[in-house]
């Protein structure tokens, strides 16, 4: 091989069993056997699960999985899977779920389970006219699509509507067409894809075009979830800092560089609930976002107020695309588990609790930029991570955490320098 260009151009990889897959992946970056052995174990996610979840699998990771504590919701406790990577965020979720434990705790609504499903044609002459000519076949056209899911039809879901725009591109006009479906319990980008690739060939002849992308839109704007929550000023510090976190949103509300960081901190909640769940949280991010800027302009997905009384008042409102059946939802054993922990019966419920979760997380975020700022608590963590990097276990992790933080010296050669000092059995 020496002196011999590396390709990725590997033919068949896919078809390789998984042993032959890694002895690729091993040459081509050097791994150590240990390295090997760590990538390929599974740990809960069964490998034979693993291997049929996507392409190319060569190993598993494994996050950590957490849950929330505290969490009053429309009247209900839940505790909150959390699975994410970054530090603080389940500790400030906890936090700020017991501030807003007041009455009803968050209180949480999501309107239908509806998503839209897009049909793009070209090539359409007289236009308008062809809209109209498909709504004249709704009925046949819902029809068609209800047959391809008696499955969800069943259940109560199915095509609702169908809405058509005749849209001009630079290539001249073309006829968009928005079949409407209650996909109930699913996130249901499955069932409305079929369904827009089912109706397109009738489309195509209503109208003399061409249909060409079918698929469903992630701008979920029929699948919208508010949660709003009221709580005390003294439970969240005193009036002074309920005051400075209404001016944080008004912040967010004047800057849109302030308010992608704002609605940053409240998917951190929300997406490591999805990520427990295993929900597609492209979906939801895509969706969120081009839902912040829905008025053309960037805005935060969440307010807050100081009401008269001295009550601070959180309002946030997104769509969010989720669900409990299908996808890999029931397929990974630990996402299962994850919807025990929730007891969420429902897609709605779950979307109910996720916003609940985006708005705590949002207040903890806010909560501790207005007061002593970030960085301490994060740094408090990032003391202990260095720590157990350092070769810390058990009792000395803490130990060697609060020196640094003392000294004011959080770096990894001094956690080692630390770390050293008491295995040598010298004070630290
Ligand atoms: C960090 O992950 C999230 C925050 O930046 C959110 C915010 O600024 O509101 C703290």
């Amino acid at each position: 091989m020496t002196g011999q260009q590396k390709t990725s151009r590997i033919e068949g990889f896919y078809k390789l069993p998984l042993e032959e897959k890694i002895k690729i992946v091993k040459d081509w970056a050097g791994l150590t056997d240990e390295e090997v052995a760590l990538l390929l174990n599974f740990g809960n996610l069964p490998r034979d699960i693993g291997e049929r979840m996507i392409e190319n699998v060569v190993g598993a990771m494994s996050y950590p999985f957490a849950v929330a504590v505290n969490f009053l919701i429309n009247g209900r406790d839940y505790l909150v899977p959390m699975v994410i990577e970054e530090a603080s965020v389940v500790a400030a979720a906890s936090n700020a779920a017991r501030m807003l434990r007041y009455e009803k705790g968050i209180v949480a609504e999501a309107g239908p389970q509806e998503m839209i499903g897009q049909i793009h044609i070209v090539n359409v002459t007289a236009p308008q006219a062809k809209a109209a000519r498909i709504l004249e076949h709704k009925q046949e056209i819902l029809e068609h699509a209800a047959q391809q899911d008696p499955v969800l039809v069943k259940y109560g879901g199915g095509p609702r509507d169908l809405e058509v725009r005749v849209v001009d591109t630079r290539k001249g006009p073309a006829i968009i067409v928005h079949l409407i479906v209650d996909v109930r319990d699913a996130m249901g980008a499955n069932a409305v894809n079929t369904m827009a690739e089912a109706i397109a060939p009738i489309l195509e002849k209503l109208t003399g075009g061409q249909a060409r992308l079918r698929i469903i839109s992630n701008y979920a704007t029929r699948r919208i979830v508010r949660a709003w929550a009221r709580t005390p000023a003294e439970n969240i510090g005193g009036l002074e800092i309920a005051k400075r976190i209404e001016e944080a949103s008004i912040l967010a509300e004047a800057d849109p560089y302030r308010a992608v960081t704002h609605n940053k901190g409240i998917m951190n909640g929300i997406i490591a609930v999805a990520l427990a769940t295993a929900q597609d949280h492209r979906a939801i991010e895509a969706g969120a976002h081009a839902y912040a800027a829905r008025t053309g302009v960037y805005k935060p997905l969440s307010t807050w107020e100081v009401d008269e009384e001295g009550f601070l008042n959180g309002y946030l409102e997104l769509p969010l695309q989720i669900g409990i059946v299908g996808g890999a939802t029931r397929v990974h054993p630990i996402a299962k588990i994850a919807l025990k922990i929730l007891g969420v019966n429902t897609a709605k419920e779950l979307a109910e609790v996720m916003a609940a979760v985006g708005l705590a997380q949002n207040l903890a975020a806010l909560r501790a930029l207005v007061t002593e700022g970030i960085q301490k608590g994060h740094m408090r963590l990032h003391a202990r991570n260095l720590a157990v990097m350092a070769g810390a276990t058990g009792e000395l992790i803490d130990k060697v955490a609060e020196r640094m933080i003392k000294d004011g010296r959080i770096r990894f050669d001094y956690a080692k320098e630390l770390v050293e000092k008491a295995l040598r059995g010298e004070p630290i």
